[in-house]
């Protein structure tokens, strides 16, 4: 288990224990990292198309990070890294799609470290992520030799997972070839009418997504790419347009998914869609020669073999047997937090996930937690579980704002109940498929719902051992986190607390 003594917070939140720079200490002088950085191309290539220009010393460690696992340097006081996804924006394959409150590599490789054996030098291990979004603990896992399983409810992180960790096993010369024929056949996609048995989706948007120039070079797209037969190629041609679409549209992220012009942004009446697909395929193809040769040079470890299942991991575990998992790394989504389905629903329907209300619907409701649209209109939700301090809440809660009822502390009292209803059901599974000593490392961060903070961390630590887990602590990994969806909203401000927003880990153990 941990090495380190892990602070459990108090009730005053969460305090970050800085530690004092060693040797050892992931830093370099800045004389160093600007020679480091000349004889590094891929530092170049990954800032030039990422648009992000990283901290070099911290981006020279975390690419060391990405093949070697190491528990040493961390800087946030706990046994592990930093888990903001931040430094994935310039790591090859994690930039390909960037995740909202997705991990950062090395977070995952200082997890495995502290608790797994380099995948060869003993039997193989099993690391499960139930919520793996876009896969940071899944490639992690297997580049560090172990196997590696991933439930991911939303089709189109799913989609992201499986190409990412397929990327090894790619064919690289049949995707030059189609990349090759895409730069061929898009040469009229400007200027041809689309074929008549594609049509556009059934999204409705407030402003048209695409506007009509724009649209045919998207439906052209998809029309070549149903006829790239090896599915692995066809999954990065998917996923390549998927990441690109919306920054084709008349919508943008800040970080959620709202109208151009809603953000005082001009409409995109017209963009080159193939050079901007072109530009995302040559950044595949670049990140996909570089593991592989990386992978190549590895000598300790050979790559785990990895599964990435799309369901509803509360619905689907039964594809895991019984006590079959020596670590899980997950971040569930945060209470009241980002809305992954809305925010992907150009994805959902323009890559064909989905094509109606009716199915986005499904999604939100099979979602970790449910979402607050869902469960505020109805009966009271119950608490299936005994935990007398979430109950003095939710009936606080309750009381709050009760004229304003979906809208106000009602409604919000079923949201908070579903979440804990679902965390109660996930902690159940994971005692079940996990091994005897197996452990546990969930992030999690507070929550603000009508003035009141709600400690997820805490509860959640606190259920776990309901469930018989042996709790190992609570460091705090953020003591400051920003960027979530409705942050500024009245929700979230804090109408009568002065809390702010945290990560921590929840560490548990099977015992
Ligand atoms: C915080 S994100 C995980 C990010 C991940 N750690 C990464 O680095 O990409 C939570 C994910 O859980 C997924 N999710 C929500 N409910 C789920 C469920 N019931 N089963 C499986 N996945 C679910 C969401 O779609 C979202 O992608």
């Amino acid at each position: 288990m941990a090495k380190s003594s892990l602070p459990v917070p108090s009730d005053g939140g969460c305090t970050l224990r800085k530690e004092p720079r060693t040797s050892s200490s992931p830093r370099y002088s800045k004389r160093n990292s600007k020679r480091s950085t000349r004889h590094d191309p891929y530092q170049r290539i990954a800032e030039e198309e990422s648009g992000y220009k990283a901290d070099q010393s911290s981006s020279l460690a975390q690419q060391r990070l990405l093949f070697h696992a190491s528990s040493n340097g961390s800087r946030n006081g706990s046994a592990f890294k930093d888990p903001a996804f931040g430094e994935n924006k310039i790591l090859p394959v994690h930039r390909w799609v960037p995740w909202i409150a997705g991990f950062s590599a090395s977070f995952v490789d200082s997890v495995c470290a502290a608790y797994l054996h380099p995948g060869n030098q003993g039997a193989r291990r099993l690391v499960l992520d139930p919520f793996a979004g876009v896969g940071t603990t899944l490639l992690q896992a297997v580049l560090n030799g172990h196997d590696a399983i991933g439930f991911e409810i939303n089709p189109y992180p799913s989609l992201a997972a499986t190409a990412k960790i397929q990327t090894v096993r790619i064919n690289l010369e049949q995707f030059d070839a189609w990349i090759d024929e895409t730069r061929r056949s898009g040469k009229v996609w400007r200027s041809v009418a689309p074929p008549k048995r594609i049509s556009a989706p059934n999204l409705k948007t407030r402003i048209p997504f695409l506007s009509p120039r724009v649209e045919r070079q998207v439906l052209h797209a998809l029309d070549f790419f149903s006829s790239i037969p090896d599915e692995r190629i066809a999954t990065l041609f998917r996923l390549a347009l998927g990441s690109i679409i919306v920054s084709v549209s008349n919508y943008t992220y800040e970080p959620s998914l709202g109208s151009r012009p809603g953000a005082g942004k001009p409409l995109i009446e017209d963009a080159d869609v193939l050079a901007v697909l072109l530009h995302k395929l040559h950044q595949m193809r670049t990140d996909i020669a570089w593991l592989r040769e990386k992978v190549k040079e590895n000598e300790t470890n050979t790559v785990g073999a990895g599964r990435v299942v799309n369901a509803n991991f509360l619905t689907a575990n039964e594809q895991l047997d019984t006590a079959s998992v020596d670590l899980m790394i997950t971040s569930p989504p945060y209470m009241n937090n980002y809305h992954y389905v809305r925010n992907t629903r150009p994805q959902l329907y323009w890559l064909s996930f989905i094509s109606s209300p009716e199915q986005q619907r499904t999604l939100e409701t099979g979602n970790f937690g449910k979402y607050w649209q869902t469960v505020r209109d109805g009966q009271d939700i119950e608490l299936n579980f005994e935990h007398r301090d979430l109950e003095r809440t939710l009936k606080q809660l309750r009381e709050t704002r009760k004229g304003a009822g979906a809208y106000g502390g009602p409604g919000w009292a079923n949201y908070v109940t579903a979440y804990f209803n679902d965390s109660y059901r996930f902690l159940a599974i994971l005692k079940r498929v996990l091994k005897r000593k197996g452990a546990g490392v969930i992030v999690i961060g507070n929550s603000i719902i009508q003035g009141m903070e709600i400690k997820v961390d805490k509860i959640l630590g606190e259920v776990a051992v309901q469930q018989g887990f042996k709790l190992e602590g609570i460091p705090c990994i953020r003591d400051k986190r920003v960027g979530a969806s409705i942050t500024q909203s009245s929700v979230r401000r804090g109408l009568r607390t002065n809390a702010t927003l945290y990560e921590s880990a929840v560490i548990i153990q099977k015992p």
